[in-house]
């Protein structure tokens, strides 16, 4: 019997950590689970974790097994090797490929009904692995995706425009990496059109300010692991999000990797579309309206995938 209150994080390095400090911090679940191939590792990180909980709400945290995921409602993986500067997330592929390969089967032994949030990068080909190695229903087989790349331009913009970020509404879509696109067209400020908005605040030069933000969401990752090594806090904010929108069953639209099959003329691939997330996982894929321009930039950013998952021996 499944226990909606409980989680499991697998993968216990910068990024599963930071997702369970996330976690505990909301409140969200009642029992997390982190699992390591360093067990060790992992019982240190749940007492470091647990002795926060008269700060927080009560739940019990520990290090586990496999053996302790069968009721779980939810499986963050985060587990396998992650970018070094200079790399590019689809460096990473082969290596994290191998580590599912171990990872997924015992996962499938225990548990048929959680729904899976993958993080290990590159997370649109781990979410496409996941998704075919576990057999699980697609809709249950979820990625970050572009989730934070879509609040790191909200972020930007809000600098930009002087701002809630709360109150932009954009997408950034497509691969979590170097052929993700924004989506201009839709991107608004509490309905009020995004270059109708600039020039509410005195900026008309809409093609450079757009260029130059777009590149600095998409380079983010890459200048922070340049400046401290990785990337882990917004990540983990992202995935918090995530899953609370599943527990909590808030059908929150968020762009998260899913599995397309058909829409938007794209098939057998994840990427990040913007998505109904609730208690079953990718509840409704949206078909947005693209212009030209956005849609050649999808199929483009879908091609790059299909490349590596035409390389991919599962
Ligand atoms: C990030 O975008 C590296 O995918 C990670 O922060």
């Amino acid at each position: 019997m499944i226990n909606i209150q409980k989680a499991a994080i697998i993968g216990c390095g910068f990024v599963g950590t930071s997702i369970a400090f996330s976690l505990v911090q909301k409140g969200i679940f009642s029992e997390l689970v982190l699992i390591d191939a360093n067990e060790k590792k992992a019982e240190g990180e749940a007492m470091d974790l647990s002795h926060g909980l008269p700060f927080t709400k009560p739940m019990e945290i520990k290090a586990g097994g496999y053996e302790d995921i069968a009721d779980c409602a939810m499986i963050i993986i985060t587990a396998g090797a992650n970018q070094k500067p200079g790399e590019t997330r689809l460096d990473l592929v082969h290596k994290n490929v191998e580590i599912y390969k171990s990872i997924i089967p015992k996962i499938v032994e225990k548990n048929q009904e959680a729904t899976l949030l993958i993080v290990s990068n590159p997370v649109d080909i781990m979410t496409y692995v996941a998704l075919k190695l576990s057999g699980y229903p697609s809709h249950k087989v979820i990625g970050s995706g572009t989730v934070l790349d879509t609040a790191r331009l909200k972020y930007l913009l809000s600098r930009h425009l002087d701002v809630d970020s709360r109150s932009i509404h954009a997408f950034i879509i497509g691969e979590h990496g170097d052929s993700e696109l924004a989506v201009w067209s839709a991107a608004n400020v509490s309905g009020i059109p995004l270059n109708h908005f600039c020039e509410l605040r005195g900026y008309f030069d809409h093609m450079e300010s757009m260029d130059r933000i777009y590149q600095s969401v998409r380079d983010s990752a890459y200048e922070i692991i340049e400046k401290k090594g990785a990337t882990y806090y917004g990540v983990a904010m992202a995935v918090c999000r995530i899953a609370e929108s599943v527990i909590r069953n808030e059908h929150s639209i968020m762009p998260i990797s899913v599995y397309l099959d058909g829409l938007y003329g794209l098939h057998d691939i994840c990427l990040s579309i913007p998505t109904v997330v609730g208690q079953e996982g990718a509840e409704k894929v949206l078909d947005i309206p693209l212009d030209l321009m956005e849609m050649g930039k999808l199929v483009y950013s879908a091609e790059e995938l299909k490349k590596i998952i035409g390389e991919l021996k599962l």
